[in-house]
């Protein structure tokens, strides 16, 4: 994520002068520094409305564009409130020839999470008890009505398999209820080269669509735990950011681009947009190419209301993942290098195998796998 702006903004916030050289520190470092603020009890989020978005605005500008005419801004950081519940009163029926509806009775709003380590085979086994309907892979569908999405979940990680079954455990019954057809496909990243999300991502929606004809993806991270289960996981008929709220940035959006975290794309979308970036080796800048890459191609993105967007993260550290310090040249140049680098460059040879709750895609990544000229 392009955690320079989150930084840069909280300095002005607070109206303290030293950090341009936390630009590249690592996140260890932001998070204690979000921790020291709140300890202080500033009221970021009020200030962050009140003169964060010209301050946000420059330096988000600075990041991208040279002269900063090349892409236009919404600096809106004001908040809706929640739309009036619309919800189906409980009991209420449907019938199995019908499309499921998009806000259930089931979908109660607020839910625990539980970040306490378990191992796969217990999820398994728990999951599969309370719905024996689901097949390799995590595949299921909804009996009592027709799916309203096809929905491919992807995960793309490295060195946090601890993190799957608490994923996995939490989000299963919170799809099942809303209705969705879906599956789960991890995607790990082998080899040596630096962690590359965005690249896995593309991988991991090739695979998917070899399965089945899904109509809407899920790029979700690992130890993403959405805290209300209204976050519905359809799509929409825009690109969609599902992840508004963070525990780890004080429930707050960091900047009007954030795109990180879980967004969702029909695979219409997607494939306009030629997919993910493949060129961004680290952790960084790869969410807001994307957001870049929906733009250009004329899309608004579109995120829940109010407390339906909140997320909790599981704690970790970037463990040996390195930042991508050359992500702001390569943001300068998202446009040009949209059309020649993201689906139609890549290729890769995937280890694919299924467990009960979803499919294994392994993949070694090179730059030689996605050639794009040096932007
Ligand atoms: C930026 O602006 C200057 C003068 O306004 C112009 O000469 C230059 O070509 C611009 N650069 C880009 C990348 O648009
Ligand atoms: C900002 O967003 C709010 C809520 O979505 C909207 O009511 C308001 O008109 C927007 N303001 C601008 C300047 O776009
Ligand atoms: C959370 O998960 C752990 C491990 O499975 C379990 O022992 C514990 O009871 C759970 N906590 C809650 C509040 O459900
Ligand atoms: C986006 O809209 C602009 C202006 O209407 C148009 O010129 C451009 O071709 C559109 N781009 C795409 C990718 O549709
Ligand atoms: C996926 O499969 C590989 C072998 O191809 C294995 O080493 C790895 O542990 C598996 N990962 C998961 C999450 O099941």
């Amino acid at each position: 994520h392009n955690l320079c702006a989150v930084c840069l903004n909280l300095h002005l916030v607070c109206g303290i002068t030293w950090l341009n050289s936390l630009s590249f520190s690592p996140l260890s470092t932001v998070n204690e520094y979000v921790f020291m603020v709140q300890a202080r009890g500033i009221q970021i989020r009020e200030n962050v409305k009140n003169i964060g978005a010209q301050v946000l605005e420059q330096v988000v500008r600075g990041a991208y564009s040279i002269n900063g005419t090349d892409y236009s801004y919404d600096f809106n950081v004001s908040e809706s409130d929640d739309p009036p519940t619309t919800y189906l009163p409980e009991g209420f029926t449907y019938l199995s020839s019908q499309i499921c509806p998009e806000r259930l009775p089931s979908m109660k709003g607020r839910l625990e999470v539980n970040m306490s380590e378990i191992s796969l085979e217990e999820v398994e086994r728990s999951l599969l008890e309370g719905e024996p309907r689901m097949a390799q892979g995590g595949y299921w569908k909804p009996k009592d009505c027709l799916p309203r999405w096809k929905v491919a979940i992807l995960v793309p990680f490295r060195n946090r398999h601890e993190h799957l079954p608490i994923l996995l455990r939490h989000l299963v019954p919170v799809l099942q209820k809303q209705r969705l057809q879906f599956a789960f496909y991890f995607i790990e990243q082998g080899g040596t080269e630096p962690f590359n999300r965005a690249m896995l991502f593309n991988v991991g929606y090739k695979e998917a669509m070899k399965d089945l004809d899904w109509d809407c993806l899920i790029f979700h991270d690992v130890d993403h735990l959405m805290e209300n289960d209204r976050n519905y996981y359809g799509c929409t008929d825009m690109p969609r950011h599902f992840a508004v709220k963070l525990d780890k940035y004080s429930y707050m959006l960091p900047y009007n681009e954030f795109f990180g975290g879980v967004s969702g794309l029909t695979v219409k979308q997607f494939k306009k947009i030629n997919g993910f970036p493949n060129a961004f080796w680290g952790w960084g800048g790869e969410d807001d190419d994307l957001w870049n890459r929906v733009r250009y191609a004329n899309y608004t993105v579109s995120r829940p209301h109010g407390e339906q967007g909140r997320y909790m993260s599981i704690p970790h550290h970037h463990r040996g993942e390195v930042q991508f310090l050359g992500r702001y040249s390569l943001l300068r140049h998202s446009k040009e290098r949209q059309k020649v680098d993201g689906l139609n460059n890549l290729n890769y040879s995937p280890i694919v195998s299924r467990r009960p709750l979803y499919t294994n895609i392994t993949v070694s990544l090179s730059r030689k796998l996605a050639p794009v000229a040096d932007y």
